[in-house]
């Protein structure tokens, strides 16, 4: 998805530290990929719940050297499509009920992809985001969240949001992601910023994130 000039300074400082075995969720069809230093990637673990853009996603990472890099999951970012994925990816056992202990991902990257799934299982994704990482791995996320500092402009946002969803493939606009992340222990480090001049009225409220795990 086309990011504007302000989106592309702050979607590229964050990719530029992905590194390792990197888990990223909803990445479309690629178009931030090109932001991934290939040389730091060791696997890219994409999962993206629209079987259309699959192999767009695969021609968007041999362009950019991440072609043999690339293994593409056909999940959303909630533990019950995830999970199994995983599984099947044989990154989990099949018969285990538990994560590795040890975590998985070094990396795990959300451009603009959150606000489409559920909001009401994105804490409990979020807690398996931190599982899934290794200790010191990095959440990334560059996303947009609820307004809250204008009452009217919640009002009005809650009103759109009745229908917007059916509209934008299940895009939410009352998205609380910072709202989890620092109501959640176990991160050594938690930096979550507003980007852009955000004016307080505005129903897109964008947010960088960047949350190290303890
Ligand atoms: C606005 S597009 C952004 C795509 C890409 N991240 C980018 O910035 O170019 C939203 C993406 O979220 C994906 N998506 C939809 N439901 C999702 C879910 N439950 N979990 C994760 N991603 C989801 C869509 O398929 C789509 O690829």
């Amino acid at each position: 998805m086309a990011a504007n000039e302000v989106q592309v300074v702050h979607i590229g400082d964050l990719l530029s530290r992905a590194q390792g075995k990197v888990l990223e969720l909803g990445p479309g069809g690629g178009d931030q990929m090109y932001h991934y230093k290939p040389e730091q990637i060791e696997k890219l673990y994409a999962a993206e719940p629209n079987a259309f853009l699959h192999k767009t996603l695969v021609e968007a990472a041999e362009k950019k050297s991440l072609g043999g890099k690339i293994v593409v999951l056909d999940a959303g970012a909630e533990p019950g499509s995830l999970l199994p994925a995983l599984k099947k990816a044989e990154l989990i056992p099949s018969t285990s009920s538990t994560l590795p202990e040890e975590g998985l991902f070094d990396t795990i990257v959300a451009v603009k992809s959150l606000c489409s799934a559920p909001q009401s299982q994105l804490t409990a994704a979020v807690a398996i985001f931190q599982a899934l990482l290794r200790p010191g791995g990095e959440f990334l996320f560059f996303e947009h969240v609820d307004n809250s500092t204008d009452s009217i402009t919640m009002a009005y946002a809650w009103l759109v949001d009745w229908l917007w969803p059916v509209f934008m493939g299940g895009c939410r606009l009352d998205g609380k992601l910072d709202k989890v992340v620092l109501g959640m222990g176990g991160w050594d480090e938690r930096q979550i910023s507003t980007v852009g001049d955000f004016k307080g009225h505005e129903v897109f409220r964008y947010i960088k994130g960047v949350c190290r795990k303890a």
